[in-house]
């Protein structure tokens, strides 16, 4: 059997435009897209995530409060940001966005383990370890300054800082970026004891300075990207990082049979809610690392469902 190197529902397979097509009807859409939205919420709190609970709790506290401090005034929203993602008319601009993406992230970290019988808190702790595993081994020994980019209301930005924090015999100093001042007021929100900086702005143009970290993540975040972006991102990763600093990257892989086989229903509820999703999948990575100046030090099957990349930039 050959090894397919991405899905046939991506790219510009039949079946790939057949769905795309069926996503272009817009009354076909408007129905996918609820329909995408009751399937998520009912078999999450059939695996006892609590999601309209946590909802209701965000939107009964002060988390709206935190928006102004966390909005860039002069930020420009680009257009790729600016359109329909998971099923909310406003992307990731929307409180809504915002007080589900805890749940949504929970549901996500189960699928990977489908067949097995795990709890939502298990599978999201086996997500973050299996990415900090290979950061262990293939990532920079010494890790004093972290960005975490795309870092949504922050899971990603907790666990990383507190796997580095536990390794590290100094202190580690991490900040959280994201495009969305709605993600990042939750995140601030349950920053209790203040232990991250969190930043509104774009990964792609940061206006952070020259070699001011060890190690940038990229946490499922280049699948919602066009390529151009993601390039772009590349080569502002680059200007960040010191000498012998990486790149991490972790999202979905197009070689995993999981992602490949793929129910129809699942795979066009997946595409109907993610619009670059096919430019993801047929996109060189590795490549576009090297572009932009990285070592391509390792791509590795991190889970079932998601690789690991990791670029160096080289010393001097
Ligand atoms: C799927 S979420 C990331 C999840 C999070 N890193 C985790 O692992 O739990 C993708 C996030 O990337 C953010 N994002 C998308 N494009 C971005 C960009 N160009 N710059 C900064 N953040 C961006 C979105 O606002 C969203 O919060």
């Amino acid at each position: 059997m050959t090894l397919k190197l991405k899905p046939d529902w991506a790219g510009e397979d039949w079946l790939s435009k057949l769905v795309n097509l069926l996503i272009q009807t817009k009354p076909i859409y408007t129905i996918m897209k609820q329909q995408a939205r009751q399937v998520l919420i009912k078999t999450a709190e059939k695996n006892g995530i609590p999601w309209r609970q946590t909802y209701q709790a965000l939107e009964a506290s002060d988390t709206k409060a935190y928006l102004g401090r966390n909005t860039d005034p002069t930020l420009v929203y680009p257009s790729y940001y600016q359109v329909p993602f998971h099923a909310y008319e406003q992307g990731n601009l929307c409180w809504s966005a915002a007080f589900e993406a805890e749940s949504a992230t929970y549901a996500m970290a189960l699928r990977v383990w489908p067949q097995e019988d795990l709890t939502w808190e298990t599978a999201q702790q086996r997500l973050r370890s299996s990415f900090h595993n290979v950061l262990a081994n293939y990532g920079p020994t010494e890790v004093k300054n972290i960005l975490d980019a795309g870092c949504s209301v922050g899971l990603s930005t907790f666990a990383l800082h507190h796997y580095y924090q536990s390794t590290q015999d100094h202190l580690v100093h991490t900040t959280g970026l994201d495009l969305s001042p709605y993600m990042l007021s939750v995140a601030q929100k349950r920053d209790v004891n203040r232990e991250i900086t969190w930043k509104h702005g774009k990964a792609e143009e940061t206006g952070l300075p020259n070699c001011s970290f060890d190690l940038i993540t990229l946490q499922f975040v280049i699948h919602e990207l066009p390529r151009e972006i993601t390039q772009q991102i590349f080569v502002e990763a680059m200007r960040l990082l010191r000498p012998g600093g990486c790149l991490a990257l972790v999202d979905n892989n197009p070689k995993s049979p999981v992602i490949q086989n793929l129910p129809p229903v699942l795979f066009t509820l997946m595409k109907s809610t993610e619009p670059w999703s096919d430019d993801y999948y047929t996109f060189d990575v590795e490549s576009a690392l090297k572009t932009a100046g990285f070592e391509h030090t390792l791509t590795t099957a991190s889970d079932p469902r998601h690789r690991t990349i990791i670029g160096t930039k080289p010393q001097g």
